[in-house]
């Protein structure tokens, strides 16, 4: 394990890291083409998204990647699940919706499913551990970004049915934090309005009458 001085952990200020996170957006599966990450591209981006705030050192976190031919071997196994999961839904929007699972891995040429795996037997809340999962899935699209690789976290329908998860790969007590799509961006997605930070942003006071 490397370690470093103060002065090289809070060089002031990092404009180049700043302005990465400013600029930083989801590009959708579909603008996102060959080439995928490089094994060692993968596995750097894998080492930067698990430097995460992790209360206990549980590691309530692990990988399943998706790439090549597992992507259209593992929508063949989603759309029968969609049915079986569907059967009172109208039988061409259930079809529609089966193709959708049969394609979700087809446009981005490699997914990283983040998988949530908190410890119950132990003092960390589970919320806890589930909101460390999601700061590797944030982490993941940040390193995605700096590699110069586009990125973007969805879940939907196969990462929540216990079925298709379960196919995805999870285990008992497992949940799919995210499912990472990662490419290289065909595109530049536009700017979708940001949020207004004094709007959500007040200074504690006491309550009235307290
Ligand atoms: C837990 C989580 C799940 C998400 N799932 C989906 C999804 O299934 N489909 C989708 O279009 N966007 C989903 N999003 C939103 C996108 O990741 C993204 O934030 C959104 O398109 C806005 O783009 P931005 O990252 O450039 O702000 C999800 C976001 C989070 C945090």
């Amino acid at each position: 394990m490397s370690d470093i001085t103060l002065q090289a952990l809070l060089v002031p200020p990092e404009p180049q890291l700043l302005a990465a996170m400013a600029r930083r957006r989801s590009v959708p599966p579909a603008a996102l083409v060959a080439p995928a990450p490089s094994d060692e591209q993968l596995r750097d981006m894998l080492a930067l998204a698990l430097r995460v705030p992790d209360h206990g050192l549980r590691e309530p976190w692990r990988f399943v990647i998706i790439a090549g031919e597992a992507r259209a071997e593992l929508g063949r196994g989603l759309a029968p699940l969609y049915r079986a999961a569907n059967p009172q839904m109208d039988a061409a929007k259930r079809e529609k919706f089966a193709g959708i699972m049969e394609r979700l891995f087809l446009s981005a040429p490699m997914a990283v499913a983040v998988i949530s795996r908190p410890d119950r037997n132990c003092a960390i809340p589970v919320f806890e551990q589930e909101l460390s999962a999601g700061a590797v899935c944030m982490n993941l699209l940040h390193a995605a970004q700096a590699s110069g690789f586009g990125a973007m976290w969805v879940t939907g329908w196969a990462a929540t049915n216990p079925d298709a998860a379960a196919l995805i790969g999870t285990r008992d007590g497992e949940k799919i934090a995210g499912i990472v799509h990662l490419g290289t961006a065909a595109s530049v997605p536009p700017e979708r309005p940001r949020p207004d930070v004094a709007a959500l942003t007040s200074a504690w006071a006491p309550a009235s009458g307290a």
